[in-house]
């Protein structure tokens, strides 16, 4: 197992380009189960999930191919039960559950096992399904849906944390395939649930209203292969913003959709830095001394959930004090007790933890617990005076491509070790 070391005090410079976005390449892989025509996909990231979701697709019966970053998927014939083994290393394999109903009008996946970010119920998936008058049944650890047809509906998706994202891509690809026309209100806006309706419309899909609340979809009796750019990842980019921020001299990120990353470049420049975008890239800069904020986590095109705790390692050098509530997944701060360990003085209060600045962090050996709080503890160890090891790096991996060579190429002084 890999661990990354991180000298700290080496500050960033110049530019990066920005890879596909994850959470918009594994509901479109999984949306290729639609059609028994092949599909072509590119720009999808070369991470431990995208592997994961064509090792499922392969396993429901498609043919998967893969050169650099385009991957090539022909689902003719297409199994309806995706076991246990291959959908427990990824919570969002429960997306191929609304590509497999809506062919297949049956579907069989193992229900999703616990998460270190907190509770995550599918609850809203199930309720979407059954309103398009599928029958749904949890049993021996699985979900059973079934429908000799499915048909129109309205549904409702909002839940008590707002929107889902999921449950917006997995109901859509299923009412894409219903008889007659679904209405989704509460849908999520994501602009990873847009790139997903824009492939379905390319099949031959009939969606209105991707990116706003109401969602309108015409059933069509089948769909045809198409191909389709993967957008560039929001969260990826916001990440190497902070980084810039954290400890930079300066640095571009490019190959973006600066509008997706409108709310992280709210927050750098309420903290005082120098942002500047172009059509499709992104600078920032240090403008003196940061100042502390008061954010919160907000659905789209609030400041992501995804991003808060990269904040959080910029706010623990930020003198003063800042205050961050976290209102999507109240208990995701797995990050803190590390921060912690490295110096940063945070006190948790339920969704809120209140950050006091200090003046400097301290390498130490941490523990990546998910996805993002591992990235937040990289950047951490670029500031931190001395030599941070972050372990468990294969959470890195699930969502970051070549992370550590791409800072790096900034001046990070950053290295990957075996454990
Ligand atoms: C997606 O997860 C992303 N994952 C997550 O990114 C992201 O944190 C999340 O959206 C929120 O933006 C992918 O796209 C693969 P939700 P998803 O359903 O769809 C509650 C990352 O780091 N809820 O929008 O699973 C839920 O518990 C990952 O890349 C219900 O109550 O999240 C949460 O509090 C981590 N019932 C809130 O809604 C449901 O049926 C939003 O969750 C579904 C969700």
């Amino acid at each position: 197992m890999d661990k990354i070391r991180i000298h700290g005090g080496h500050p960033l410079s110049g530019s990066i380009k920005i890879s596909g976005s994850k959470n918009s390449a594994l509901p479109i892989l999984a949306a290729t189960l639609l059609t028994r025509e092949p599909c072509i996909i590119h720009r999808v990231p070369d991470l431990s999930d995208t592997h994961y979701m064509l090792q499922i697709l392969t396993h429901l019966g498609a043919q998967v191919e893969r050169a650099s970053g385009t991957v090539s998927v022909m689902a003719e014939k297409v199994d309806s039960v995706a076991p246990y083994d291959v959908v427990r290393k990824m919570r969002a394999s429960v997306c191929v559950l609304g590509p497999l109903l809506g062919r297949c009008k049956e579907a069989t996946v193992s229900l999703p096992g616990g998460c270190v970010i907190g509770d995550r119920p599918i609850d809203l998936h199930l309720k979407g399904f059954e309103a398009l008058g599928a029958a749904v049944r949890v049993e021996g650890g699985n979900i059973k849906v079934f429908a000799p047809k499915l048909n129109g509906a309205v549904i409702n998706l909002r839940g008590k944390f707002g929107p889902t994202v999921l449950g917006t891509d997995n109901v859509m690809m299923a009412a894409v395939l219903a008889e007659g026309i679904t209405v989704i209100e509460g849908a999520a806006k994501e602009p990873e649930v847009v790139d997903l309706a824009h492939f379905l419309n390319k099949m031959g899909g009939k969606i209105e209203g991707a990116g706003t609340p109401r969602m309108i979809i015409e059933g069509v009796r089948e769909l045809h292969g198409a191909e389709h750019d993967i957008i560039p990842d929001r969260i990826e980019a916001g990440t190497f913003l902070v980084a810039g921020a954290i400890c930079g001299k300066g640095i571009t990120v490019k190959r973006v959709e600066p509008a997706h990353v409108q709310a992280v470049m709210n927050a750098l420049s309420s903290c005082g830095f120098r942002i500047e975008s172009s059509p499709n890239s992104i600078a920032v800069a240090p403008n003196g001394l940061p100042t502390p904020l008061e954010i919160a986590t907000e659905p789209y095109p609030g400041f992501p959930t995804d991003m808060q705790a990269q904040i959080c390692a910029l706010l623990s050098t930020t003198d003063g004090t800042s205050v961050v509530t976290e209102n999507i997944f109240p208990q995701r701060y797995m990050h803190v007790a590390e921060l912690k360990r490295m110096g940063a003085r945070v006190q948790l209060d339920g969704p809120t933890a209140v950050i006091q600045g200090v003046d400097q962090l301290f390498g130490a050996p941490v523990m990546a617990s998910d996805l993002r709080a591992s990235a937040a503890l990289v950047l951490a160890g670029l500031k931190a005076d001395g030599i941070t090891e972050v372990s468990r790096v294969y959470h890195i991996d699930r969502g970051y491509e070549h992370l550590d060579e791409k800072l790096g190429e900034l001046g990070a002084h950053i290295e990957r070790v075996k454990a």
